[in-house]
Parts: C-alpha cells; sequence; structure tokens
C-alpha cells in the first residue's frame, strides 16, 4: 500500500525523534467557523492550546460546544479558519495534504467515539493499517501488531473481523490501531463514550496503561468527569475558547 509514495516509504518504525522538546500539539489563534447557506456559525475563536510531551489533557464541554471539531482540527482532519496548528514542531498550515498525511501517520493516533475500523478486515489487519500506509513490510509489522493487541488483551482475537468482536473488545483494537506506530500523542474522541460504564472504566484502563508505557500524549474528550479527573489537565471548551478547570 503507497510504497511508491517516497514521503511515507522510508519512515522508519519507531518514530523518529522530534526536531524540538517544543509541546506536540500546539493550536495558536484558532477558529473555526461553519457555514449553513447564508448563515455562518462560529463554534471557535483566538482559541489557545499546548499539549507537552507525554501529557495528558482532557476536554469537556457541554454537547454541541464544539469539541468534536476542535479535536478534528488538532487532527489534521479538517481545516481551521483561522489561526495556526503545529504537530511535532511542524505547522500544519505549511504542510501539503500529502506531507500532512505522513506527519499524522507517523506523530498521531486517533481514536473515535464508534471505533472506525474497516469492517472487512481482521483486527490484525485493523491494527497492521497504519504501519503499511508507512511502507513497512508485513514481516515487521505483524509482530508488532500482534504485541499491542496481546497489550489491550486480544490476543485471542487476532483474526476475528470488527462485527465478530464486542464493543469494548472494537474500542479496544482502536486504541491499539492508534498506539501501533508509537505516535507522539493520541487524540481521542470520546473514545469510551459509547460503552456501558464498566467496559469504558476498562478501556479507558488500557488506554492510560498503554500511554504510560509508552511515554505518548494524550488529547480526549469525554463527558464522564471521572474519566476527565484522571487527567493531568482538564480544560473546559467554553465561549469558543478553552479554560482550564479542577474537577
Ligand atoms: N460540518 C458542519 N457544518 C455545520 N455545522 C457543524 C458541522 N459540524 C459540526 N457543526 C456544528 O458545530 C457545533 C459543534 O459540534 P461538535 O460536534 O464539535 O460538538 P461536540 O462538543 O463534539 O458535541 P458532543 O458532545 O455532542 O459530541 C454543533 O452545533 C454542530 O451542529
Ligand atoms: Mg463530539
Amino acid at each position: 500500500m503507497n510504497n511508491s509514495d517516497p514521503t511515507v516509504a522510508r519512515e522508519p518504525v519507531v518514530a523518529q525523534k522530534r526536531e524540538s522538546q517544543g509541546p506536540v500539539l500546539a493550536a495558536s489563534g484558532l477558529g473555526k467557523v461553519f457555514h449553513q447557506g447564508e448563515r455562518a456559525l462560529e463554534i471557535l475563536q483566538q482559541l489557545e492550546l499546548q499539549l507537552a510531551a507525554g501529557e495528558s489533557v482532557a476536554i469537556v464541554g457541554t454537547s454541541g460546544v464544539g469539541k468534536s471539531t476542535l479535536l478534528h482540527l488538532l487532527g489534521g482532519l479538517d481545516q481551521p479558519s483561522a489561526g495556526s496548528i503545529w504537530l511535532a514542531g511542524r505547522r500544519l498550515n505549511d504542510c501539503s495534504e500529502r506531507e500532512r498525511g505522513a506527519l499524522r501517520n507517523r506523530h498521531l493516533g486517533f481514536i473515535y467515539q464508534f471505533h472506525h475500523l474497516l469492517p472487512e478486515f481482521t483486527a490484525l489487519e485493523n491494527v497492521s493499517m497504519p504501519l503499511l500506509i508507512r511502507g513497512l513490510a508485513p514481516a515487521e509489522i505483524i509482530p508488532l501488531a500482534t504485541e499491542l493487541l496481546q497489550q489491550v488483551g486480544l490476543g485471542e482475537r487476532l483474526s476475528h473481523k470488527p462485527a465478530e468482536l464486542s464493543g469494548g473488545e472494537r474500542q479496544r483494537a482502536a486504541v491499539a490501531r492508534a498506539m501501533v506506530g508509537q505516535p507522539d500523542c493520541i487524540i481521542a474522541d470520546e473514545p469510551t463514550g459509547n460503552l456501558d460504564e464498566a467496559t469504558a472504566a476498562r478501556v479507558f484502563e488500557v488506554l492510560l496503561q498503554l500511554r504510560q508505557r509508552h511515554n505518548t500524549a494524550l488529547l480526549f474528550a469525554t463527558h464522564d468527569r471521572q474519566l476527565a479527573a484522571r487527567a493531568d489537565r482538564v480544560l473546559e471548551l467554553t465561549q469558543k475558547s478553552l479554560r482550564q478547570i479542577s474537577l
């Protein structure tokens, strides 16, 4: 897959050291306006954020306030209307689509509320995908993906397709997929929002353990104040911007 692309084919399996020791992810003056016919709907305005290496930050806020919008911008999945975003010291605004893709692949893992696993592929294949895109050979990938799946407790489910996994197992596979490329940073949009309380707690625990083991920064949106309280910092999205709160 994509072996002909020189920007991704030479990526090593272990993320290269970031060029600077600055934040792994940062935004400044960030704004987002959605246009709905004649109407302009401003969701984010002059938003500032810095996520340090290895740091965990929770984003809370009422439904519809713009948490997913913010995470999608930070993950390079959508374009801001104003401001800048830096990932691993590179300003995303200055990157071509291809460069953004390569940066995302090397430095970022994304976990969605609904797993977004590819239905026709097994758990092992799904978790292998980021490294296949990076251009690694299957012989190198399979042991890494297998190990990650073992770490999230799915060592006995490698050949199951998403429809053959429980909801919690699917989210754990999504956690493994986000982690397999050893990114500097994981962005998670309500990663356990679709699960019952006990399963949510278990999946979240797996995420925290892996993040600690790999020293990965974690930025996650949640409605669950108990989960938010586990983060190093809690930021509330309110009035189009972020402010630090204590829970
Ligand atoms: N593509 C779009 N076009 C127009 N409006 C949008 C679009 N995407 C989101 N919105 C609006 O932006 C606002 C913020 O949406 P967003 O999904 O970011 O909220 P959220 O904080 O993640 O909410 P929730 O907690 O329910 O997930 C909402 O009012 C939504 O209707
Ligand atoms: Mg949302």
